[in-house]
């Protein structure tokens, strides 16, 4: 958590820490994704995060925006970002470079809960930039890949070039021990000879036993619903299945009661949910 306030002691839960861009990396062939190493300036406002946590990163003079960590706490500092050019905020920190400065405060909502699965296999559906947060999720699984049995990441993208994480998912991780990665893409080009079609029914075919599985799930929408229907057909039950909440965040805090669902504050409470929990959740969602 950033540094504390100097009259009261009490922790500083708004005030972001600075930060500055060590590297910035292209996720994909149009530029839309890019990924943020980020240190910050004091080493001493250092914080630990847990996988499916994020942070509020500020581009100064223009806003700040929730962001997964996508870098494992495994790995330390610097803290990876990695983020979609959609609006204000994403578009400015798009413009900046290494060397230039940022804010960070964090880290922010609860966690998967993966020290709970040990001994179970794992099954990691995600679409477009909802990799993401499950990146930093498997990569702390893998650091931990003995508790964990068989690991399937299923992962499916527009295009190959929008493919995220390609060192990941081409060299890193299919060279893990009884880890299998299984991609596809709405619409192949002229090199692609993977699979071609979307994530839900590509889930299907490959069709992971619900048995001993956890099924954790991320990215758009609309894949979510059906990547749903998919499990429930494989016999996924409602708690073995967590996927996360993106809804739009200012104080990240459970204080400006921008995101509650009823008495849940995403920001606090989630983002990560299990089925179970979502379904218990008032309708207006
Ligand atoms: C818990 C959580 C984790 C997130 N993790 C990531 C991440 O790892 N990488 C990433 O790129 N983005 C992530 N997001 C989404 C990110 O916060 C928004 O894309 C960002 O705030 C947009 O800010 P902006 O100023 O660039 O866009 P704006 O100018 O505010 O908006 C541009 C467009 O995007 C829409 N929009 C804005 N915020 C959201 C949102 N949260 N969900 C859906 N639509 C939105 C607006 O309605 C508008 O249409 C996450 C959001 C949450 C809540
Ligand atoms: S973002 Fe303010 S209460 Fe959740």
């Amino acid at each position: 958590m950033s540094g504390q306030c100097a009259c009261t002691g009490e922790p500083r839960l708004l005030v972001p820490d600075v930060g500055t861009i060590v590297d910035v990396r292209d996720e994909t062939a149009s530029g839309d994704v890019k990924t943020f190493r980020i240190a910050l300036d004091d080493p001493q406002a250092e914080w630990k995060h847990l996988p499916g946590q994020c942070a509020m990163v500020s581009v100064f003079g223009v806003g700040e925006a929730m962001i997964s960590i996508t870098s494992s706490p495994t790995k330390g500092w610097p803290l990876e970002f990695s983020v979609k050019r959609v609006g204000r905020v994403t578009g400015a920190l798009h413009d900046l470079h290494p060397g230039d400065k940022v804010g960070l405060r964090g880290p922010y909502g609860n966690r998967f809960p993966a020290e709970e699965w040990k001994g179970r296999r794992l099954v990691f559906i995600a679409g477009g930039i909802g990799l993401a947060p499950v990146r930093c999720l498997i990569d702390w699984c893998l650091a931990h890949r003995d508790d964990f049995g068989h690991i399937d990441i299923i992962y499916g993208a527009r295009s190959p070039g929008d493919l995220c994480f390609k060192t990941d998912l081409f060299d890193r991780w299919p060279k893990e021990k009884d880890t299998e990665v299984h991609l596809t893409v709405d619409e192949g080009d002229q090199e692609w000879t993977g699979p071609v079609g979307f994530v839900p029914p590509f889930l299907e075919e490959i069709g992971p036993s619900p048995e001993n599985a956890v099924a954790v799930t991320c990215g758009p929408p609309i894949m979510i619903k059906f990547v749903l229907q998919a499990l429930a057909r494989l016999g996924f039950t409602d708690d073995q299945i967590v996927t996360t909440l993106e809804l739009k965040m200012q104080c990240g805090v459970g204080k400006c009661g921008r995101c509650n669902i009823g008495e849940k504050y995403v920001c606090v409470d989630g983002p990560v949910f299990t089925l179970s929990e979502i379904r218990e959740l008032p309708d207006e969602f």
